[in-house]
């Protein structure tokens, strides 16, 4: 478990990466940000498209950041809007492929921790790459 201090500092950057967001359409703006395996910090926020369905969430943005970077998994994620929105079921299935175990920390822009949960608490059941495994 993250202790106190480094939640903090999650739900900061977090904060800071939803000045970022390029929100014109919903004016719902989010920002996120993760700790990989190496104590890496990401950050993202949500990113809107003219041809709305190309959207992308802050989560993912952060998620994709990550990986692509060479991070592998995914330790605890913040993730802050103005209500303390959680998740969506897309971000929920991207984020359980690399921490399913990883812990979700949701936010208001305040900074005033919402909830406190897990991915596989979020996306229960989930389908992932031991479905994939051959014998
Ligand atoms: N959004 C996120 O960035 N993360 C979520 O988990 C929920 C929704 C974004 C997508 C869109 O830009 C705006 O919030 C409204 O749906």
């Amino acid at each position: 478990m993250l202790s106190e201090k480094r939640r903090d500092e999650l739900i900061a950057a977090a904060i800071e990466a939803r000045k970022g967001s390029y929100s014109p359409y919903s004016h719902y703006a989010v920002g996120a940000a993760l700790f990989t395996e190496n104590d890496e910090l990401y950050s993202g926020s949500n990113i809107e498209n003219a041809v709305y369905p190309l959207s992308l969430c802050a989560e993912r943005v952060a998620a994709f950041k990550a990986i692509s970077e060479g991070a592998r998994q995914i330790q605890a994620i913040a993730v802050v809007t103005r209500d303390g929105g959680t998740p969506c079921g897309a971000c929920r299935q991207v984020l359980s492929e690399f921490g399913l175990e990883a812990e979700v920390f949701i936010a208001n822009d305040n900074g005033e921790l919402i909830d406190s949960t897990t991915v596989s608490q979020l996306l229960p059941k989930s389908f992932g790459p031991s479905n994939l495994e051959s014998d």
